[in-house]
Protein backbone atom coordinates (compact mmCIF):
# COMPACT_ATOMS: atom_id res chain seq x y z
CA UNK A 1 0.00 0.00 0.00
CA UNK A 2 1.26 3.59 -0.78
CA UNK A 3 2.80 5.10 2.09
CA UNK A 4 0.22 8.58 3.00
CA UNK A 5 2.13 11.67 3.15
CA UNK A 6 1.64 13.99 6.27
CA UNK A 7 -0.77 16.22 3.74
CA UNK A 8 -2.84 13.27 3.75
CA UNK A 9 -2.86 12.42 6.89
CA UNK A 10 -3.64 15.50 8.22
CA UNK A 11 -6.44 16.26 5.54
CA UNK A 12 -7.95 12.52 6.45
CA UNK A 13 -7.78 13.83 10.26
CA UNK A 14 -9.21 17.59 10.04
CA UNK A 15 -11.02 17.64 6.60
CA UNK A 16 -12.34 20.75 5.34
CA UNK A 17 -14.39 21.21 9.34
CA UNK A 18 -13.04 18.60 11.58
CA UNK A 19 -10.69 20.68 13.55
CA UNK A 20 -12.47 22.08 16.67
CA UNK A 21 -9.84 24.91 17.34
CA UNK A 22 -10.65 26.25 13.54
CA UNK A 23 -14.46 25.17 13.60
CA UNK A 24 -15.44 26.54 17.27
CA UNK A 25 -13.17 29.35 18.24
CA UNK A 26 -10.53 30.70 15.54
CA UNK A 27 -12.21 30.41 11.93
CA UNK A 28 -15.97 32.22 13.70
CA UNK A 29 -13.94 34.83 15.30
CA UNK A 30 -11.73 35.60 11.78
CA UNK A 31 -14.90 35.91 10.14
CA UNK A 32 -16.69 38.17 11.96
CA UNK A 33 -13.43 40.42 12.82
CA UNK A 34 -13.09 40.98 9.19
CA UNK A 35 -16.56 41.66 8.22
CA UNK A 36 -16.94 43.11 5.58
CA UNK A 37 -16.29 40.54 3.58
CA UNK A 38 -19.17 41.27 0.72
CA UNK A 39 -17.95 41.57 -2.51
CA UNK A 40 -14.23 41.83 -1.79
CA UNK A 41 -11.18 40.53 -3.47
CA UNK A 42 -9.21 38.07 -1.09
CA UNK A 43 -6.50 36.33 -0.77
CA UNK A 44 -6.10 33.25 1.49
CA UNK A 45 -1.99 32.84 1.73
CA UNK A 46 -1.03 29.00 2.47
CA UNK A 47 -4.79 28.13 1.88
CA UNK A 48 -4.03 24.20 3.08
CA UNK A 49 -7.05 21.97 1.94
CA UNK A 50 -9.58 25.09 1.86
CA UNK A 51 -11.08 25.07 5.18
CA UNK A 52 -10.94 29.08 5.19
CA UNK A 53 -11.85 29.63 1.41
CA UNK A 54 -15.11 27.13 2.05
CA UNK A 55 -16.06 29.51 5.09
CA UNK A 56 -15.49 32.65 3.23
CA UNK A 57 -17.98 31.86 0.39
CA UNK A 58 -20.86 32.19 2.60
CA UNK A 59 -20.16 35.52 2.88
CA UNK A 60 -20.52 36.41 -0.89
CA UNK A 61 -16.68 37.43 -1.47
CA UNK A 62 -16.43 38.96 -5.07
CA UNK A 63 -13.34 36.54 -6.05
CA UNK A 64 -10.79 34.71 -3.28
CA UNK A 65 -7.05 33.54 -4.53
CA UNK A 66 -6.22 30.19 -2.85
CA UNK A 67 -2.54 30.28 -2.63
CA UNK A 68 -0.30 27.31 -1.58
CA UNK A 69 2.83 25.70 -2.69
CA UNK A 70 1.75 22.17 -1.62
CA UNK A 71 0.29 20.18 -4.56
CA UNK A 72 -1.20 17.28 -2.28
CA UNK A 73 -3.13 20.41 -0.34
CA UNK A 74 -4.07 22.37 -2.99
CA UNK A 75 -5.09 18.87 -4.96
CA UNK A 76 -7.63 18.50 -1.51
CA UNK A 77 -8.92 22.04 -2.11
CA UNK A 78 -9.98 21.65 -5.93
CA UNK A 79 -11.29 18.68 -4.79
CA UNK A 80 -13.15 20.02 -1.96
CA UNK A 81 -14.48 23.35 -3.52
CA UNK A 82 -15.54 24.02 -6.97
CA UNK A 83 -17.08 27.72 -6.95
CA UNK A 84 -16.82 29.43 -9.89
CA UNK A 85 -15.49 32.96 -7.51
CA UNK A 86 -12.53 30.71 -6.48
CA UNK A 87 -8.90 30.24 -8.10
CA UNK A 88 -6.53 28.28 -6.23
CA UNK A 89 -2.69 29.00 -7.51
CA UNK A 90 0.14 27.08 -7.00
CA UNK A 91 2.79 29.37 -5.19
CA UNK A 92 5.81 29.88 -3.05
CA UNK A 93 4.41 32.98 -0.97
CA UNK A 94 7.50 34.32 -0.25
CA UNK A 95 8.62 34.61 -3.85
CA UNK A 96 6.61 37.18 -6.02
CA UNK A 97 3.19 36.31 -6.41
CA UNK A 98 0.79 36.29 -9.37
CA UNK A 99 -1.18 38.82 -7.89
CA UNK A 100 -1.26 42.10 -9.35
CA UNK A 101 0.25 45.17 -6.85
CA UNK A 102 -2.53 47.26 -4.59
CA UNK A 103 -5.22 45.21 -6.43
CA UNK A 104 -6.48 42.78 -2.99
CA UNK A 105 -8.95 43.90 0.05
CA UNK A 106 -8.05 41.45 1.90
CA UNK A 107 -5.36 39.12 2.65
CA UNK A 108 -5.14 36.30 5.06
CA UNK A 109 -2.68 33.81 6.19
CA UNK A 110 -3.48 31.20 9.07
CA UNK A 111 -0.62 28.97 10.37
CA UNK A 112 1.98 29.29 8.07
CA UNK A 113 4.29 31.72 9.66
CA UNK A 114 5.12 29.03 12.13
CA UNK A 115 6.00 26.82 8.70
CA UNK A 116 8.36 30.23 7.58
CA UNK A 117 11.75 31.26 7.95
CA UNK A 118 12.32 34.75 6.89
CA UNK A 119 8.52 35.67 7.23
CA UNK A 120 9.48 39.16 5.93
CA UNK A 121 9.42 37.97 2.42
CA UNK A 122 5.81 36.88 3.04
CA UNK A 123 5.00 40.40 4.50
CA UNK A 124 6.57 42.26 1.62
CA UNK A 125 4.13 40.30 -0.89
CA UNK A 126 1.19 41.40 1.46
CA UNK A 127 1.83 45.19 1.54
CA UNK A 128 2.98 45.23 -2.30
CA UNK A 129 -1.14 43.26 -3.38
CA UNK A 130 -3.44 45.08 -1.04
CA UNK A 131 -4.84 48.11 -1.80
CA UNK A 132 -4.72 50.90 -0.11
CA UNK A 133 -6.76 50.70 3.37
CA UNK A 134 -7.06 46.95 2.35
CA UNK A 135 -6.91 44.77 5.38
CA UNK A 136 -4.50 41.49 6.72
CA UNK A 137 -5.30 39.10 9.27
CA UNK A 138 -3.02 36.88 10.16
CA UNK A 139 -3.15 34.01 12.65
CA UNK A 140 -0.15 32.08 13.86
CA UNK A 141 0.85 29.61 16.86
CA UNK A 142 1.16 31.99 19.94
CA UNK A 143 4.57 32.66 20.89
CA UNK A 144 3.59 31.93 24.55
CA UNK A 145 2.39 29.04 23.80
CA UNK A 146 5.40 26.49 24.75
CA UNK A 147 5.67 25.08 21.34
CA UNK A 148 9.18 23.64 22.50
CA UNK A 149 8.29 21.77 25.48
CA UNK A 150 4.76 20.85 23.61
CA UNK A 151 6.86 19.66 20.84
CA UNK A 152 9.05 17.74 23.12
CA UNK A 153 6.05 15.73 24.98
CA UNK A 154 5.04 14.49 21.44
CA UNK A 155 8.76 13.02 20.35
CA UNK A 156 9.23 11.67 23.38
CA UNK A 157 6.09 10.61 24.91
CA UNK A 158 7.39 11.39 28.22
CA UNK A 159 5.68 14.28 30.43
CA UNK A 160 7.68 18.02 30.79
CA UNK A 161 6.68 19.66 33.70
CA UNK A 162 8.39 22.95 32.20
CA UNK A 163 5.23 23.11 29.85
CA UNK A 164 3.34 26.11 31.86
CA UNK A 165 6.42 28.41 31.45
CA UNK A 166 8.00 30.05 28.85
CA UNK A 167 11.71 29.42 29.46
CA UNK A 168 13.50 29.47 25.97
CA UNK A 169 11.28 31.79 24.37
CA UNK A 170 14.04 34.11 23.45
CA UNK A 171 15.93 31.13 21.82
CA UNK A 172 14.99 30.72 17.95
CA UNK A 173 14.88 27.01 17.34
CA UNK A 174 13.54 25.12 15.20
CA UNK A 175 11.21 21.64 15.90
CA UNK A 176 9.09 19.27 13.74
CA UNK A 177 6.08 20.38 13.18
CA UNK A 178 2.41 17.45 13.03
CA UNK A 179 4.69 15.09 14.75
CA UNK A 180 1.56 12.99 15.50
CA UNK A 181 1.00 13.14 12.11
CA UNK A 182 3.66 11.21 10.37
CA UNK A 183 7.34 10.91 10.35
CA UNK A 184 7.83 13.27 7.17
CA UNK A 185 7.33 16.92 8.94
CA UNK A 186 7.45 20.20 8.09
CA UNK A 187 9.69 22.46 10.21
CA UNK A 188 8.05 24.39 13.32
CA UNK A 189 9.91 28.16 13.33
CA UNK A 190 9.42 29.86 16.52
CA UNK A 191 8.86 33.74 15.96
CA UNK A 192 9.05 36.28 19.10
CA UNK A 193 5.96 38.98 19.36
CA UNK A 194 8.26 41.15 18.78
CA UNK A 195 9.38 39.38 15.00
CA UNK A 196 5.28 39.65 14.13
CA UNK A 197 4.76 42.91 15.28
CA UNK A 198 8.23 44.55 14.02
CA UNK A 199 7.67 42.77 10.69
CA UNK A 200 4.30 43.89 9.83
CA UNK A 201 4.84 47.27 10.76
CA UNK A 202 8.62 47.39 8.82
CA UNK A 203 6.34 46.35 5.53
CA UNK A 204 4.13 49.39 6.00
CA UNK A 205 1.12 47.87 7.20
CA UNK A 206 -0.57 49.25 10.18
CA UNK A 207 -1.60 47.19 13.32
CA UNK A 208 -5.27 47.66 14.02
CA UNK A 209 -5.76 44.80 16.69
CA UNK A 210 -4.71 42.26 18.79
CA UNK A 211 -6.40 38.92 20.06
CA UNK A 212 -4.78 36.32 21.76
CA UNK A 213 -7.04 32.99 22.08
CA UNK A 214 -7.00 29.88 24.23
CA UNK A 215 -9.72 27.85 24.02
CA UNK A 216 -13.62 28.38 24.79
CA UNK A 217 -16.81 26.12 26.71
CA UNK A 218 -17.38 24.99 22.74
CA UNK A 219 -14.10 23.62 22.64
CA UNK A 220 -14.07 21.93 25.63
CA UNK A 221 -17.74 20.76 25.45
CA UNK A 222 -16.59 18.78 22.29
CA UNK A 223 -13.05 17.71 23.80
CA UNK A 224 -12.82 17.80 27.42
CA UNK A 225 -8.60 17.47 26.97
CA UNK A 226 -8.72 21.47 25.50
CA UNK A 227 -9.44 22.70 29.51
CA UNK A 228 -5.99 21.60 30.47
CA UNK A 229 -4.88 24.28 27.67
CA UNK A 230 -7.39 27.11 28.70
CA UNK A 231 -4.81 29.01 30.89
CA UNK A 232 -2.32 29.24 27.96
CA UNK A 233 -2.12 31.46 25.04
CA UNK A 234 -2.51 29.07 22.11
CA UNK A 235 -2.94 31.49 19.11
CA UNK A 236 -2.32 35.55 18.32
CA UNK A 237 -4.66 36.84 15.74
CA UNK A 238 -3.46 40.38 14.36
CA UNK A 239 -5.20 42.50 12.20
CA UNK A 240 -3.40 45.05 10.21
CA UNK A 241 -4.38 48.00 7.55
CA UNK A 242 -2.49 49.24 4.50
C1 LIG B 1 -0.77 24.37 8.86
S1 LIG B 1 -1.29 24.57 7.17
C2 LIG B 1 -2.56 25.80 7.34
C3 LIG B 1 -3.54 25.77 6.23
C4 LIG B 1 -4.69 26.78 6.32
N1 LIG B 1 -4.23 28.14 6.22
C5 LIG B 1 -5.46 26.56 7.59
O1 LIG B 1 -5.35 27.36 8.53
O2 LIG B 1 -6.17 25.55 7.67
C6 LIG B 1 0.04 25.49 6.44
C7 LIG B 1 -0.11 25.64 4.94
O3 LIG B 1 0.82 26.58 4.46
C8 LIG B 1 1.39 26.09 3.27
N2 LIG B 1 2.69 26.76 3.12
C9 LIG B 1 3.73 26.77 3.98
N3 LIG B 1 4.74 27.51 3.49
C10 LIG B 1 4.33 27.98 2.28
C11 LIG B 1 4.93 28.78 1.27
N4 LIG B 1 6.17 29.26 1.44
N5 LIG B 1 4.22 29.06 0.16
C12 LIG B 1 2.97 28.57 -0.01
N6 LIG B 1 2.34 27.80 0.91
C13 LIG B 1 3.01 27.50 2.04
C14 LIG B 1 1.48 24.59 3.49
O4 LIG B 1 1.60 23.88 2.26
C15 LIG B 1 0.14 24.32 4.20
O5 LIG B 1 -0.89 24.11 3.30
Amino acid sequence: MKKQSWQEKWNATYGLNKDPNRELLLFPLLLNISKPIKGKLIADLGCGNGSLVVKLLRYAPKKIYGIDFSSNFLKFATDNIRDKRVTFIKSDIRRRLPLKSNSVDIVYCTFVFNETKNINLILKEVSRILKKRGRFYLMTTHPFFPMKYYLYEKYTGKKNDKILNVKGYFENFEGKFNLTMAKQTPPFYHHRVEDLINSIINNNLSIRRVNELSTNKKMINADPRYKEQSDMPKVILISAEK
